[in-house]
């Protein structure tokens, strides 16, 4: 099977059909969602929580990163490699530059940044320089300590104006992709119909182009998974069957489900 690029996934957007994302930190992982078909692997900052045990993802360094995004790349997957910059290595435009060529040296196909208004100039730079750039919106781990905890976000009118606004500046600066996490599903819903660019959804309900998850919530693996996620290995027999269940899910609409979102 082909290689997964970012065309392939506006070209299921055009037409309407869902495509499916997990986080992978390592070769083996990589490999097995590789092979089940899922379309795009995020190298996330995730791995803060999953893989260091930390409470938040501000722990996770650069280093950190390149190193899993090398593992995860090891394997040549056909899912395109999204590779998250992490907290505090993006605030300039030098400073994301260096980054995220640190990350596509070591196989990132797509590098993520956290944020609004004040990451446009910083993507627009990036993107004029070879760097495709996904954008994430909505609870930002990152910004934890601002945001008072993981709370669902936009719920008010004006939050929820302002989140749809940092999309559409996003996409006008250049990103080819965005993560909306944690907002109710008519927000999500909207701006996903707004947006020319795929729209993957976390928490998100069941109206944007993409669904990705946490990895080791939909192996059943955390201890506290968040309310959205689902374990698709409960009754699985294997992992490579939950992959494909989380994906033919994705892509038929049996998830997520009403459990799954916010209104
Ligand atoms: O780091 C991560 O795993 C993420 C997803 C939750 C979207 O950013």
């Amino acid at each position: 099977m082909a290689k997964v690029t970012i065309n392939d996934l506006i070209k299921l957007k055009a037409k309407g059909e869902k495509f499916a994302c997990l986080t992978a930190y390592d070769a083996t992982f990589s490999r097995l969602i590789s092979q089940s078909g899922i379309e795009v692997i995020l190298v996330g900052d995730s791995l803060g929580n999953v893989i260091q045990g930390h409470k938040t993802t501000l722990q996770v360094t650069t280093k950190d990163m390149a190193y899993h995004t090398a593992c995860v790349a090891k394997t040549d997957p056909r899912s395109l490699v999204i590779t998250d910059l992490p907290f505090m290595s993006y605030q300039t435009s030098d400073e994301a530059l260096k980054t995220a060529a640190k990350m596509m040296r070591k196989g990132a196909e797509m590098i993520k940044v956290e944020g609004g208004h004040w990451l446009n100039s910083i993507i627009l730079d990036l993107v004029e320089r070879g760097i495709p750039v996904c954008g994430h919106l909505g609870l930002t781990p990152q910004s934890f300590h601002m945001l008072g905890g993981y709370k669902v976000q936009g719920r008010s009118e004006a939050d929820a104006k302002a989140i749809l606004s940092d999309a559409l500046g996003i996409q006008e600066a250049g990103a080819s992709l965005l993560v909306l996490e944690c907002v109710p599903r008519q927000l999500a819903s909207e701006i996903s119909a707004k947006l020319k660019i795929p729209v993957i959804g976390i928490g998100a309900g069941p109206n944007t182009d993409g669904q990705v998850l946490v990895l080791h919530d939909m192996l059943g693996l955390s201890p506290n998974p968040p309310g959205f996620s689902k374990n698709f290995l409960k009754d699985a027999n294997f992992v490579s069957d939950a992959l494909k269940c989380f994906l033919n899910s994705v892509k038929n609409g049996d998830f997520p489900k009403e459990a799954n979102w916010y209104d």
